[in-house]
């Protein structure tokens, strides 16, 4: 039984402290039982964490190594956990060491699943072997010491569970104290593992205009990699999984496992399935190419990996999480505890697609008159305004207004824009240089390379290395001077490219590939101390769209673009994967012209179709609307006042998806219902009626049963004969159809439900 009970008070604020930049929040939210306890026994020496609907355990075995001993549905308070047992060895080719499920093991003794550190010592040993040493029980979670069996190497692993999510966040800080320096060649944040069963792996992956593509596949024998090795989160995979319980992944029911890593560098997630049908999920830097030196004294620590688990399937896993985000990771929360959150993100104008580089005074101004119009909140010039701008072959470094587009600077601009009731973003790509910039021309050093090798160009740019401080300090220092000298609420931080020839020429050979670990690190230090140094500013992280969007960087990003796709029906599909890892209220989603032209796709589609896909999100408007007419200026006018009322509930509500749009589906449907289940929003998308078929028949779900809803369409009808207003269980089990004149391509509805 749980002797040597250690539960502390107090929790909920050390969880928020450690993660938390500011506090800062509103509605009620009410996620699991609210509640979270950690306990330490140690007769048995077994650890436990408590929090929401979850449980998560693990031990110190009779060899000291520490191994996991459950993770999921939370277990009676007063339940024993058995002691840890190291795995038995299979035959004489797998030790018990690899077979038994470590909490973070070390590169030694015969591991051959992946290890969680992997070290080389200054005398050529390579072997690591981490055993428990002490433990500290903290204000919801543990800091526990493992040390090597003979060496002075440390690592002290962080646990914190949430208390109304149940997701835990773990970490590891490794330190060196040899006399000797040591090589670190793979860090993990964290291993979780999960018994021999059937399962389903979830994933996302894509590419630029192609992101968020969800990827499920059974969980069979072998490693699935899912990493970035570009320098940042990248399009091509997201630092996300979800592991469901069965062959089938299931929206609504069974058990889930999932898990986010906080790192925008690359990064490396492997999930296993060992040579015993064990799971073993590893994440951290990613190992390709990495080498960080760690001198006598010094430590590293790694990203945080979030886990977390629902027994409602991917739609209860993605809920949780959303939850999480909006609580405990985004910046500019208001309120306390779980109900904490950030405000829903104004309605913006973006210039890009109007416009491209072709920005100047008069032609943003008249933009701008037609934004006020449309009852939009903020006004956002993007590329095109600095330096020796015309296209995308110079100018980036240069941060200073171009004189010939605006020769009296940006505050003509912005005085306009909040004399039209809205306030004002600029676009800026800080960490990129142009050769063709007067910043190149001076400082050719400043950029990743290998010196004497050529340097390789993406849309004609460079990275700056940002792990330079003299770098760091050049791009705190011009966007501290931008933002104090104008009146600038909003930036959008764009990153148009990945790495090439990542060295770092001012550091020893083998020190130089700390570079993956110190730009990242860099980044991160300018994006907080701007915000401390202007605190209302709002940060959307962009990459070319969606290359950079992780919970490292969403602990400064108040949004993010998700991608440059903005074809209203290819977004459906984007935005359905998105949601899987990330909250509706950081999902940017503009309403831009039809037909779009994306890569030579040219889909015409109608204004309230394009609105409302965008309307499942934070709605944006990107079209060039000084050429609207009359009836557009009215539907988005109309449709933007509609969405102001019920965005709360889009952007921060339970989403429940109804119909899936993937893997080419006629129709599709989602739902979101407010935290206290009094207005819930549907949104119902048709891309083309075949062979007459009408309509799905809609089951909404999370309502009150007993209370009743009136249902008021926003644009489309429900069936004649649907009932005004109905009880929670008539929408939930009788549900509703659509018009039968809710036929055709391309079509959308949605609906709001009131509580009576
Ligand atoms: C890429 C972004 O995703 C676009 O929205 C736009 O800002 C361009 N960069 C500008 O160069």
């Amino acid at each position: 039984m749980m002797g040597g009970l250690k539960t502390k008070a107090g929790k909920t604020l050390m969880f928020r402290n450690i993660f938390s930049a500011v506090l800062v929040a509103s509605a009620s939210l009410v996620v699991g039982a609210q509640s979270s306890a950690v306990s330490y026994d140690e007769a048995t020496k077994v650890f436990r964490l408590d929090g929401g609907n979850v449980t998560y355990t693990f031990g110190v075995n009779a060899r000291g190594e520490l191994q996991q001993l459950y993770w999921g549905g939370r277990l009676g308070a007063t339940d024993p956990i058995p002691q840890a047992v190291p795995a038995r060895e299979w035959a004489s080719f797998d030790s018990s060491y690899t077979n038994t499920p470590q909490e973070y093991a070390g590169w030694g003794s015969g591991l051959f699943v992946e290890p969680a550190l992997k070290v080389t010592f200054s005398d050529g040993n390579r072997d690591l072997v981490l055993h428990y040493d002490s433990e500290k029980t903290i204000p919801d979670g543990f800091n526990i010491v493992l040390k090597d069996v003979k060496r002075q190497v440390f690592v002290t692993l962080h646990y914190l569970i949430d208390p109304g999510s149940g997701i835990v966040a773990r970490s590891a800080t490794i330190e060196n104290r040899e006399a000797q320096p040591i090589t670190i060649e793979q860090a993990a944040a964290a291993a979780w593992a999960l018994p021999a069963a059937h399962y389903t792996l979830n994933y996302l992956t894509g590419r630029w205009a192609g992101e968020w593509t969800l990827t499920q596949e059974p969980l069979r024998p072998g490693e699935r990699v899912i990493e970035s090795r570009r320098g940042s989160t990248s399009h091509q995979a997201n630092p996300w999984f979800a592991i469901q319980s069965g062959d089938h992944p299931d929206e609504n029911s069974g058990e889930v496992w999932f898990g986010a890593l906080a790192w925008s560098g690359s990064w490396r997630i492997t999930v296993e399935r060992d040579q015993l049908d064990a799971i073993r999920v590893t994440g951290g830097f990613n190992p390709f190419d990495f080498g960080y030196v760690l001198q006598p004294g010094q430590s590293l620590e790694s990203p945080v990996f979030y886990g977390g688990y629902s027994a409602h399937g991917l739609g209860g896993a993605s809920r949780l999480l959303h939850h999480f985000e909006l609580a405990h990771i985004l910046p500019h929360r208001m309120g306390e505890g779980e109900a904490a959150a950030p405000k829903p993100r104004p309605v913006i104008y973006n210039s890009w697609e109007a416009t491209e580089f072709d920005v100047s005074e008069e032609g943003q101004m008249a933009l701008a008159e037609k934004a006020a119009a449309l009852g939009i909140d903020r006004f956002v010039m993007d590329d095109g305004w600095f330096g020796q701008r015309k296209d995308d072959h110079a100018g980036l470094g240069d941060w200073y207004v171009n004189s010939q587009k605006f020769p009296h600077g940006l505050k003509p601009l912005i005085d306009r824009v909040h004399a039209l009731g809205m306030d004002f973003g600029l676009w800026v790509e800080p960490e990129m240089v142009n050769p063709d910039s007067d910043l190149y021309r001076k400082h050719p050093d400043w950029v990743l390379n290998f010196p004497g090798r050529p340097r390789s160009e993406l849309r004609n740019q460079l990275v700056l290395n940002l792990a330079r401080s003299d770098v760091r300090d050049y791009i705190l220092a011009f966007l501290d001077k931008l933002v104090t000298e104008n009146d600038i609420a909003f930036l959008k931080w764009d990153y148009n490219r990945n790495w090439s020839e990542p060295g770092w020429d001012q550091l020893p050979p083998d020190e130089q590939k700390k570079v993956y670990v110190e730009f990242t690190r860099n980044l991160y230090a300018v994006l907080a101390e701007l915000k401390k140094r202007h605190p209302k500013l709002e940060i959307e992280s962009c990459s070319g769209g969606g290359g950079r969007v992780d919970l490292g960087i969403l602990q400064y990003a108040d949004e993010v673009w998700p991608s440059d796709n903005t074809d209203p029906f290819d977004r459906l599909t984007q935005q359905d994967g998105f949601t899987y890892a990330y909250t509706p209220q950081v999902m940017m989603a503009w309403v831009t012209d039809s037909p779009h032209d994306l890569e030579g796709q040219r889909r015409v589609t109608s204004l309230p179709y394009r609105m409302l896909s965008s309307m499942q999100g934070s709605l944006g408007i990107g079209a060039n609307i000084a050429k609207w007419n009359d009836e557009e200026m009215a539907t988005a006018k109309r449709l933007i006042a509609a969405y102001h009322q019920v965005q709360a509930t889009i952007v921060q509500g339970d989403l429940y998806r109804l119909i899936s749009p993937r893997n080419g589906s006629e129709f599709s449907a989602t739902q979101t219902v407010n935290r206290d289940k009094s207005q819930s929003v549907v949104f119902a998308f048709i891309h083309s009626t075949q062979e007459g078929r009408g309509y799905p028949l809609l089951k909404l779900q999370g309502l009150d049963p007993k209370a009743n809803y009136a249902l008021t369409p926003i644009e489309g009808a429900a069936e004649k004969g649907t009932p005004a207003t109905a009880s929670g269980a008539w929408w939930m089990n009788h549900g509703f159809n659509m018009s039968g004149r809710f036929k055709g391509d391309f079509l959308a509805a949605a609906f709001r439900l009131d509580k009576k």
